[in-house]
């Protein structure tokens, strides 16, 4: 019997005709070329747009003394360490970093790795084994699923911010056998709201498990310090560890732990994506440490307030013109928080694609999230904000949003209904 042929995969998957659809109506969002710095107004595709789509936060990408670290490093070091950090990569930066790391958020220590996605992989699957438990929410960034299959271990899944479901979890992992892990976004990436850290914690140590917190976007936008939604709820020391990202407000491209010692050293000689992956170039490792400074400085305190107030005005603004757009999450003290991340849920596949389209014509780049990214008939626009967005850009913006949703014909969903806006 002849062997099927793997490459009948890539010629049949299901999103194919989409695929083709989107590519014969120009209205595929992915791809597009960037060409210049991802600051609030960007060149994109031969005109200059608004831009709702980055997640460089705090808008360090440009920062001077961000763009000297890199240079500095980039000096002193090269182009590349051509080795993984256990071997020939770790220079005094890395050092420093991992330092400054750990006091930040308050930990024994921080270990750095050349990604984000690799630092989730890295410590997850490394930490957990065949016969211990992992507890997931079913809006954890694709990294952590990634890292629990790898691990082997037993997952147990439990729907979004559902409470009630995770204690379930936790009740039916005693009899599991092993360790636990309970793994939660702080701030997710998609929806924008935030985990229910100290209900979590308080579980977690009912059920005798470990906590991990993926802060990728959290960190340089939450607490007074910056460190993440951990530190908004105040449960910093309370949770096991905490995973970051250089790559949003951080502004270059990196992830971390932070942790207890003893964890920390484990993984710096066990974790695989550590150990066999590249080390990241100097250049990323001198961005992140120097945005970290400037973060830490009374420049980057005006800055996390700026990211929340523009973030606030976008959303008022949206949610004033009657769009399905996020809520604040309620926190414990009788106050509220409202993240950069800003989605506004449109529902059908296409029709999101239609609103991103004619929002891209009309100047202003948005993240547009399709299932599987989000659940079926959950397809948003995923429009986030800077604190380097000045009062102009925003309403800019929402006169678009208001102006794009007039034009689109009620219920177009196939591309056959492509508005055509005219105007770029
Ligand atoms: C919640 C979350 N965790 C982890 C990652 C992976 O980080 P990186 O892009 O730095 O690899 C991302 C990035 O998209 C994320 O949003």
């Amino acid at each position: 019997m002849a062997r099927p042929d793997l490459f009948e995969k890539a010629r049949n998957h299901d999103r194919l005709e989409q695929l083709a659809a989107a590519r014969e109506h120009d209205l595929l969002p992915y791809f597009r070329q960037v060409d210049g710095e991802p600051g609030p107004l960007v060149r994109m595709e031969g005109r200059q747009r608004l831009t709702l789509g980055s997640n460089n936060y705090l808008g360090l990408t440009g920062h001077p003394q961000v763009k000297q670290a890199a240079r500095d490093a980039l000096e002193a070091y090269g182009t590349g360490l051509t080795g993984s950090r256990f071997m020939n990569g770790t220079t005094p930066l890395h050092t420093e970093l991992e330092r400054e790391l750990a006091d930040w958020m308050g930990t024994e220590e921080a270990i750095v790795y050349t990604t984000g996605y690799q630092a989730n992989v890295g410590c997850i699957a490394t930490l957990l084994g065949p016969g211990d438990t992992v507890i997931c929410d079913s809006g954890d960034h694709a990294s952590i699923l990634d890292a629990v299959y790898m691990s082997r271990a037993r997952i147990r899944p439990f729907r979004h911010n559902r409470l009630d479901k995770l204690e379930k979890m936790l009740e039916r992992s005693e009899s599991d056998g092993g360790g636990a892990l309970v793994v939660v976004d702080g701030v997710f990436s998609m929806e924008g709201d935030l985990a229910p850290l100290p209900d979590i914690v308080r579980l977690c140590r009912q059920h005798g498990a470990r906590l991990m917190v993926d802060e990728a976007h959290g960190v340089g936008v939450l607490g007074a310090a910056g460190t993440g939604a951990c530190e908004a709820y105040g449960v910093s020391g309370e949770v096991d560890l905490r995973m970051g990202t250089f790559s949003k407000s951080l502004a270059s491209c990196g992830g971390f732990i932070a942790g207890p010692a003893e964890v920390i050293d484990f993984l710096r000689v066990q974790s695989r994506a550590f150990m066999f992956t590249a080390s990241a170039v100097p250049a990323a490792v001198g961005a992140t440490l120097g945005a970290l400074r400037v973060i830490r400085s009374e420049e980057g305190r005006e800055l996390l307030a700026r990211v929340l107030e523009n973030a606030r005005y976008l959303q008022g603004g949206l949610d004033a013109l009657g769009f399905d757009v996020v809520q604040p999450t309620a926190m414990p003290d009788g106050s509220d928080v409202l993240t950069p991340i800003v989605p506004v849920t449109i529902g059908d596949d296409w029709r999101a694609v239609l609103f991103w389209k004619a929002l891209y014509d009309s100047g202003v780049y948005a993240n547009v999230a399709l299932y599987p990214a989000v659940p079926p008939g959950g397809a948003l626009l995923r429009t986030s904000v800077m604190a380097t967005h000045e009062r102009e850009h925003l309403d800019r913006a929402l006169a678009a949003f208001e102006q794009v949703r007039e034009q689109l014909p009620k219920g177009s969903k196939a591309p056959e209904a492509v508005p055509t806006t005219g105007t770029t």
